[in-house]
């Protein structure tokens, strides 16, 4: 069931809100950690470096519902911002991001509502991560409600990346000098070239540790 706020008193249908949107974290949190432990269990090692979260503020709410074109009405909110809950995974190797968007997208009460894959179409700024907006079932007293949240998942140096060209971003309040656009482009394709030779070093070095078909041999012992 969609979540539809009770709306009759605007204090206490915010606070439904952020009921309804805390809840979703710890939900799609406890499955990140949950994923993480097993693939700790069977691979022995861990694909998640960290993992953060956050509800966006009613400001940052408000701000995005104006940009639309919609009035700041709670209703609103809830149909048209899709990260009030918002949950950022951080990963070592760009393999790892790919694994744990289907593990997650692959679970039977997780609803897909769009994927973004800007490693694959990285945006004109450089920006590489991929996104997904999916619900989650909240399980309350008397019903159940789908609650959106959004999943960005990215590397370590795509985060670097990230959180560098953000305040660059508005410290200029969008209009950076065109060298430091132009710098940002090529930090990110050294980012790209990273995040590559980080990877095959990593199957390299696997291989020769544990032999190359070793992922083969612990699938063939699950069957
Ligand atoms: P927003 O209105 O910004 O939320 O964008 P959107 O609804 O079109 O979705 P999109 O998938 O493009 O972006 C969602 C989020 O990804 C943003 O809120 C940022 O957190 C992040 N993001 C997207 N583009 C960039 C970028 O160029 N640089 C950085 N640093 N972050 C980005
Ligand atoms: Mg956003």
């Amino acid at each position: 069931m969609e979540f539809v706020p009770d709306t009759r008193n605007d204090i206490d249908s915010w606070k439904e809100v952020q009921l309804i949107y805390n809840s979703a974290l710890k939900e799609i949190g406890t499955k990140l950690e949950i994923l993480n432990d097993e693939f700790q269990h069977v691979h022995q090692y861990n694909p998640i470096e960290h993992i953060k979260s956050r509800l966006k503020s009613p400001e940052s709410i408000v701000k995005k519902l104006k940009k639309h074109g919609y009035e700041s009405t709670i209703q609103n909110m809830v149909q048209h911002v899709n990260d009030i809950a918002g949950i950022r995974v951080i990963c070592s190797f760009t393999s790892d991001i790919y694994r744990i968007a289907e593990m997650i997208i692959n679970q039977s009460d997780i609803k897909v509502l769009s994927v973004k894959d800007y490693i694959l179409n990285p945006k004109p700024s450089g920006y590489k991560s991929y996104h997904l907006i999916v619900t989650v079932p909240i399980f309350l007293s008397d019903r159940i409600v789908d609650a959106k949240v959004e999943i960005q998942i990215r590397t370590v140096a795509m985060d670097f990346w990230a959180s560098l060209e953000h305040k660059i971003y508005y410290k200029f309040e969008g209009n950076a000098p065109a060298h430091i656009k132009q710098g940002l482009v090529e930090c990110a394709m050294m980012v790209s070239d990273l995040d590559a030779r980080m990877l095959s070093l990593n199957e390299e070095v696997r291989c020769l540790v544990e032999g190359c078909d070793s992922e083969v041999d612990i699938m063939e012992d699950i069957d």
